[in-house]
């Protein structure tokens, strides 16, 4: 008879973050523009966007830990050193890195799938997000969120457009289509579906 595998404990060997204050730059010590993709699930953003800007350094956020250890495989299989993967909470992560103005790019694909009022606790695009990103993002530095669900990305575009230290990038806060040459999976679903996808795009202002 076979025996049943053993479940695969992916909390135990996701990789994490270390603990305390982290300096990205150490994290990542290669010159080129700092980029962070914030819950990239499966991770297609991350392997997209390494291929088409392998000048930058990007540092992925997810904080399912079967889908970060996941892509940290394909990334040790690819050799991209450019690239790291934490397991981990970003709203607990970001505000433990630093330097100032070291992150030149944030993703955030697709965010928040929680439609429950009780759940809006878990939402990562929320104020504490934005300080942490005010305080990351270099003066220029470019905040990207989108979503197919047309009222979250008002709520994102206000949120935004309310923060002392972002300035939208049209009058409106959209954009029409993604920038980045890099798409994330629900960006390739919504696509192959016809979703529309709505796109804010945000600047951070000179300090
Ligand atoms: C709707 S999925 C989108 C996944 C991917 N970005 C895409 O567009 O295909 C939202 C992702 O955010 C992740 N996530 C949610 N809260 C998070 C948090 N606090 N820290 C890091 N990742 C988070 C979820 O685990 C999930 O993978």
């Amino acid at each position: 008879m076979n025996a049943t595998p053993p479940p695969i404990r992916y909390g135990e060997i996701a990789p994490r973050a270390p603990e305390g204050a982290i300096d990205l730059n150490a994290l990542l010590p290669f010159d080129g523009p700092l980029e962070l993709d914030i819950g990239f699930g499966r991770g297609r953003s991350i392997f997209e966007r390494a291929a088409v800007a392998p000048e930058s350094r990007i540092l992925g956020v997810e904080i399912k830990s079967k889908w970060a250890f996941k892509v940290e495989e394909k990334r040790k299989r690819l050799g991209l050193e450019r690239v790291r993967i934490f397991a981990d909470d970003v709203r607990e992560l970001l505000p433990r890195c630093g330097p100032e103005g070291a992150v030149t790019r944030a993703f955030v694909h697709f965010p928040d799938p929680w439609w429950k009022h009780r759940h809006a606790r878990r939402f990562v695009v929320a104020e504490p997000f934005l300080d942490a990103m005010a305080f990351l993002l270099c003066d220029g530095g470019e905040l990207f969120v989108q979503t197919d669900v047309e009222d979250r990305a008002i709520r994102y575009r206000d949120l935004i457009a309310g923060h002392p230290a972002f300035d939208l990038a049209t009058e409106t806060g959209f954009i029409d289509s993604n920038p980045y040459g890099a798409r994330s999976n629900r960006e390739h679903r919504a696509d192959e579906d016809g979703l529309p996808v709505h796109r804010v795009l945000a600047r951070r202002r000179p300090r």
